[in-house]
């Protein structure tokens, strides 16, 4: 038994920030941007530093009103909800039917209830189980192959499995080494039990190394720490080069072990959707696994690096534009901090 996905949708913030817009906030060019990363522009959400306004945060002790939770605008939340209908409305379910939510980001509104349950009570999943996973930029694929034990275990019937995140709320818009690549959204697909074995997840890898988590971080952001730390590290902090070197080896590495578990070979595959870091990295691994760029399609020029969103807002794109035939093999990749790593072998 396996899961296949039946639905994707997505979210992005309506304000786009380009290149030419950075050139005005740091000391940056687009022919810098472009060369370097491939990516363009990215959508930002409402109330970050680059939108022109702070969000004041919620003052209340005594509780809060529910719709303050559900309703706040370009939220990780709110995006999440939005794309959650229409993975369902494209998987023709209705959010009662939701066994599972598993919303996966590293730049949740709240710490406590986690993002998933605000968009169960959005969406009106009452009968679904919800919670977060944190792995940054491998999030939604490790959210993935959660729900795929957990459905093939019997314990739920399907999932909707959520990447979503606000990371201008955590970028040092004074740094120009990161804020230039990251960007805001949300992309939901809606899974369940596949009737054959061939269709759907056929082989996963995923793996960990804690030991290099400091190179690339972001400090738990509340007052207590601000002041212990003197505002140091509560934004994110890269060393870019190393993530570049551990991307490039890793990454086609997991691959290559995803597909050995089941006799294939990268040439086998119709398309890798990679998380989107940045384009050089899948140029970098593209030619490591010796296949053409023409079988990695990719958004990151148009949406930078939206971390748990980059798989699922790129799967949304390519099924809603009819680029995924049913029956093509897919290879779905994460990677990042943590470090943190994985695959999964998909048949649409
Ligand atoms: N504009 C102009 N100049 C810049 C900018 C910018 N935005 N950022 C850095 N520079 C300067 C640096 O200060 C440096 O100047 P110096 O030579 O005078 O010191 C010069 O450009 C070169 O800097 P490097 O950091 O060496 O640039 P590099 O060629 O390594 O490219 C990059 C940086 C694009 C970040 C690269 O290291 C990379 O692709 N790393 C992967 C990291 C990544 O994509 N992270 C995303 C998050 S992690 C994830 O999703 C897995």
């Amino acid at each position: 038994m396996t899961i296949k996905i039946s639905g994707t949708g997505s979210a992005l913030p309506e304000k786009i920030l380009t290149n030419k817009d950075l050139e005005q906030m740091v000391e940056t060019s687009d022919a810098w941007i472009s060369e370097r990363t491939g990516i363009k522009e990215r959508h930002i959400a409402k109330g970050s530093f680059a939108y022109g306004r702070s969000h004041e945060a919620p003052q209340s002790r005594r509780g809060l009103p529910q719709a303050e939770l559900e309703g706040r605008e370009e939220s990780v939340a709110s995006l999440s909800a939005e794309a959650c209908r229409r993975a369902l409305a494209d998987a023709g379910r209705t959010a009662e039917e939701v066994d599972l939510i598993l919303l996966a980001t590293c730049s949740p509104e709240m710490l406590l209830p986690c993002s998933a349950c605000q968009v169960q009570s959005a969406i009106g999943a009452k009968n679904a189980v919800a919670f977060d996973i944190n792995a940054a930029c491998s999030g939604f694929l490790f959210a993935l192959q959660t729900a795929h034990a957990y459905i093939v275990s019997g314990m739920y019937r399907n999932a909707l499995i959520i990447g979503a995140e606000v990371l201008s709320k955590i970028v040092d818009w004074e740094d120009r080494g990161t804020c230039v690549l990251f960007g805001d959204g949300a992309g939901a697909v809606f899974v369940e039990a596949s009737e054959d074995d061939h269709t759907g997840i056929l082989s996963m890898t995923a793996g960990s190394d804690g030991s290099r988590g400091g190179v690339l971080y972001c400090r738990e952001r509340s007052v207590d720490y601000a002041d212990i730390f003197e505002d140091q590290g509560i934004h994110i902090c890269m060393n870019g080069g190393e993530v570049y070197k551990f991307a490039v080896r890793q990454v086609p590495d997991c691959i290559e072990k995803a597909l050995a578990k089941i006799d294939l070979a990268p040439g086998d595959i119709d398309q890798f959707v990679l998380h989107q870091a940045n384009l050089r990295i899948i140029e970098a691994i593209a030619k490591r696994l010796h296949v053409g760029m023409e079988h990695f399609p990719y958004n990151v020029d148009r949406v930078g690096n939206t971390s748990s969103a980059a798989i699922p807002l790129l799967l949304d794109e390519l099924n809603k534009s009819g680029r995924i035939q049913k029956g093509q093999l897919l290879v779905l990749s994460g990677f990042g901090a943590g470090l943190t790593y994985g695959a999964c072998v998909v048949r649409w």
